[in-house]
């Protein structure tokens, strides 16, 4: 080596992301990139086009500050703010805390929300939903807590002729009422319904970027419209069941360092409870990209 030898600069253009799939139908591991310094447009772009292909990036080895994730994911899109608001009634900031600990900062079996255990699709009860959704493990159990997705692409694809014909026009109301019933959490209150009232969506959603027609379902649905309750819960559940089913789903075993980044236009997802919530800690930092009007 030269006296005035240098390393090469973080990110330095390198033609072609060092990327290597997980899964055929969706999930790829990035290496190689540092995530907390700027990136180039070009780089943007391949990450852009990586994530339409694979669904769900695993950017490996990371060392993310929260302003450095919020910077990063500033490049996909307009970042939305916590459905919840602070007790001062403000927004809360653009990254927040997801984890399992009470509020006196230890795990529990309880946390205040378990909604993220039931598939679903990110905000699907806001007329303008997610488009993606970073997380970012900063504590982890020493196994499990996994993260689970569903393709919801394949899922439509391998429906019977009869069952895209069926669907082919429906429209479907979500709710964050109706997502709290779904998943036994305490019940909307008043003040929350006002703030989030519900909202219809196409059943059978087209990828704004692809064409892909997908199946957008998942625990924030109440109804189909113009169908009897019981017929539309059943139709419903059979289409998370069918886009749910094993071979249509990626588990993501995370690794300290994961920064995880996954399309909600094309993905049902969930967190696993296969990690001991009440004695173990897990702890990631989520940022939201804003969506465009489903159709
Ligand atoms: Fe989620």
């Amino acid at each position: 080596m030269t006296l005035n030898a240098q390393a090469p600069a973080p990110n330095a253009p390198s033609g072609a992301l060092n990327i290597k799939a997980l899964a055929p139908l969706m999930g790829a591991e990035i290496f190689d990139l540092d995530l907390s310094q700027p990136l180039d447009a070009d780089l943007v772009a391949d990450i852009n086009d990586a994530f339409l292909a694979h669904h769900v990036l695993v950017f490996r080895d990371q060392s993310l500050p929260k302003d450095a994730q919020v910077a990063f994911s500033e490049n996909f899109g307009e970042l939305e703010s916590h459905v919840h608001r602070l007790r001062s009634g403000e927004k809360r900031p653009a990254l927040h805390v997801v984890n399992n600990l009470d509020e006196n900062g230890m795990p529990t079996e309880r946390p205040r929300t378990t909604g993220n255990y039931f598939w679903h699709t990110d905000k699907s009860y806001h007329a303008v939903p997610s488009l993606a959704t970073l997380l970012y493990a900063v504590e982890l159990p020493p196994s499990g807590g996994d993260t689970l997705f569903a393709n919801t692409k394949r899922g439509y694809e391998t429906l019977s002729a009869e069952t895209k014909q069926q669907i082919a026009d429906l429209r479907v109301e979500h709710s964050w009422e109706a997502s709290r019933l779904n998943t036994g959490n305490t019940p909307a209150t008043e003040a929350e319904k006002r703030d989030r009232p519900p909202v219809v969506h196409p059943l059978v959603r087209t990828h704004p970027n692809t064409g892909a027609k997908t199946l957008y379902v998942g625990m924030h649905t109440s109804h189909i419209l113009d169908m009897p309750e019981d017929k539309s819960r059943a139709l419903l559940d059979m289409l998370v069941d069918h886009t749910t089913k094993p071979e249509l789903v990626y588990r993501h075993q995370w690794r300290m360092g994961d920064l995880v980044m996954w399309d909600n236009r094309c993905l049902l997802h969930r967190a696993d409870k296969n990690y001991d919530m009440a004695a173990q800690r897990r702890l990631l930092h989520r940022t939201v990209i804003k969506g465009s009007l489903p159709f």
